[in-house]
């Protein structure tokens, strides 16, 4: 893992999330799942954000600006810096039969990248409407679902799930494929075990997310 100030390469508008396509510098790309603690120098705290996608020579996040972290990350131009650490936390295992990526809203963000690693599996993605579900053409073999119906719909018997979404969407899908794997999210001070920040009670004992997630195992 490493901590550096990188630049932003561009900055692309996909429905109503922000893609932050930033020069790579010496920062290893990790492994799907993983996250990093994004900050836009000088304005707030380090926010964290799964890694999108890892073209050559870069590193892309997309981002939902949902409050003044996030609003901050896709207000940074072409040029601008911004300070980058990780990869961190434990991405997902690949190693697997009959893959199927399923994600909702903004928790597509590690799709992409996930795609390229597993050769392009099929995937089911569910959005709140059509302008989010622009960025289903991120996720390729992707087929897509806008409410009222429900991504969990999509989702056939056998396959081997790798799941990122609200926290609703993650407990549906755990009841119907309890092997899949799910990437969860709670707020994240630190992103590598200092601050407890993000510790959530899982089968009676605590777990800090940044360190033994963010991806689990369903079971
Ligand atoms: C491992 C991980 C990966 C993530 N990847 C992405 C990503 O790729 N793209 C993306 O847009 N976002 C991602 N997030 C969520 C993102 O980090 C939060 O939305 C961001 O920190 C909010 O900061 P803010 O200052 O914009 O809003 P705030 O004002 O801090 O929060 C706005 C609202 O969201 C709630 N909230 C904040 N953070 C979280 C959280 N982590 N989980 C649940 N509720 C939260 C707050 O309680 C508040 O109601 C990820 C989170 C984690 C833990
Ligand atoms: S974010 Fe600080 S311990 Fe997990």
């Amino acid at each position: 893992m490493r901590r550096e100030r990188l630049s932003v390469v561009a900055n692309e508008q996909v429905g109503p999330y922000t893609l932050l396509r930033v020069a790579r510098g010496a920062v290893d790309p990790g492994v799907p799942g993983q996250f990093f603690m994004l900050e836009a120098p000088g304005r707030l705290l380090p926010r964290p954000m799964s890694l999108c996608l890892a073209p050559s020579g870069e590193l892309a996040f997309l981002i939902d600006p949902i409050g003044p972290g996030t609003v901050a990350l896709c207000e940074l131009a072409q040029g601008e810096n911004i300070n980058v650490f990780g990869p961190l936390g434990n991405g997902f295992v690949l190693d697997l039969d009959r893959p199927l990526l399923v994600g909702g809203g903004i928790g597509i963000a590690p799709l992409p990248f996930l795609s390229e690693s597993l050769g392009r599996p099929p995937a089911v993605l569910g959005f709140r409407s059509d302008r989010h579900a622009e960025a289903a053409g991120l996720v390729p073999n992707a087929q897509c679902c806008v409410e009222p119906t429900f991504v969990t719909e999509l989702i056939p018997e056998g396959m081997d799930v790798l799941a990122c979404g609200p926290e609703p969407m993650l407990h549906a899908v755990r009841a119907l494929a309890p092997t899949a794997q799910l990437a969860w999210e709670a707020p994240m001070a630190c992103g590598y075990g200092a601050c407890y920040g993000c510790a959530v009670e899982i089968d009676g004992e605590l777990k800090r997310l940044c360190v033994e997630g963010p991806v689990l195992r369903a079971a």
